[in-house]
């Protein structure tokens, strides 16, 4: 796919174009990702407080199709915090029914209290990115990472971290070819942090 044929748009917590981006979150990543397990009003609602408190939020369109979206902020956990409280019923039911992230959370929980929580150096943090990649359209991906990293330089800003699971090998060569350094790894993630020059 040709590069200019990919358009980048402010990603606004509005009701239409966040049941455009759930159904692509629910497309692209995979039932590993316990967001997939979401329904799609949960979901809905889980974008909506991820927009409404994150400080850079971009899709990708083609045509009139979204194909890629990211978001990226600081304190984005707390956003996390206040959604699981706030559904936390449904989330446990979920839970139950999804055994295996059960075990990932108290896992998670138990490395937390064991060891000392690491923490990243970087507070802005791509927290989100997915887009659509066939033979057809390459490069969103790209695309989106030159367009956060363009707003953070032109807001002073030197680096920037991310975590990504383990496992997602596609995720992390993706990274680790856009320049990304790893900062640690924890018990379910690896933490890359890059400079921004
Ligand atoms: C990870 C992801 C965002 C990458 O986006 P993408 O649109 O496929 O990547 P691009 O086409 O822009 O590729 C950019 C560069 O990374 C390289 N790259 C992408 N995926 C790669 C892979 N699996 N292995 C090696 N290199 C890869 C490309 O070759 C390209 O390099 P180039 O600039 O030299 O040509 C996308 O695959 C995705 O949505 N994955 C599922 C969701 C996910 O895991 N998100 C991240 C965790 S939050």
């Amino acid at each position: 796919m040709n590069k200019t044929e990919i358009k980048i748009l402010p990603l606004t917590a509005d009701e239409n174009l966040i049941g455009k981006i759930t159904s692509l979150h629910k497309q692209i990543f995979d039932k590993d990702h316990f967001t997939a397990r979401f329904d799609e009003k949960l979901l809905n609602k889980y974008f909506y407080l991820l927009l409404s408190n994150s400080s850079y939020k971009i899709c990708a369109f083609k045509d009139q199709e979204v194909i890629g979206y990211l978001i990226a902020g600081e304190k984005l956990d707390n956003v996390l915090k206040k959604f699981s409280k706030e559904y936390f019923i449904r989330l446990i039911i979920l839970l139950l029914k999804n055994p295996r992230f059960l075990l990932e959370k108290f896992l998670g929980l138990m490395t937390r209290l064991i060891r000392k929580n690491k923490k990243s150096k970087a507070d802005m943090r791509l927290f989100l990115i997915a887009s659509k990649h066939d033979e057809n359209i390459k490069g969103v991906g790209k695309t989106l990472i030159e367009n956060l990293e363009k707003h953070l330089i032109e807001k002073g800003i030197t680096f920037y971290g991310l975590s990504v699971r383990k496992h997602n090998q596609q995720a992390i060569n993706f990274y680790k070819r856009l320049g990304f350094i790893e900062e640690f790894i924890t018990h379910k993630s690896i933490y890359f942090i890059k400079k921004l020059s």
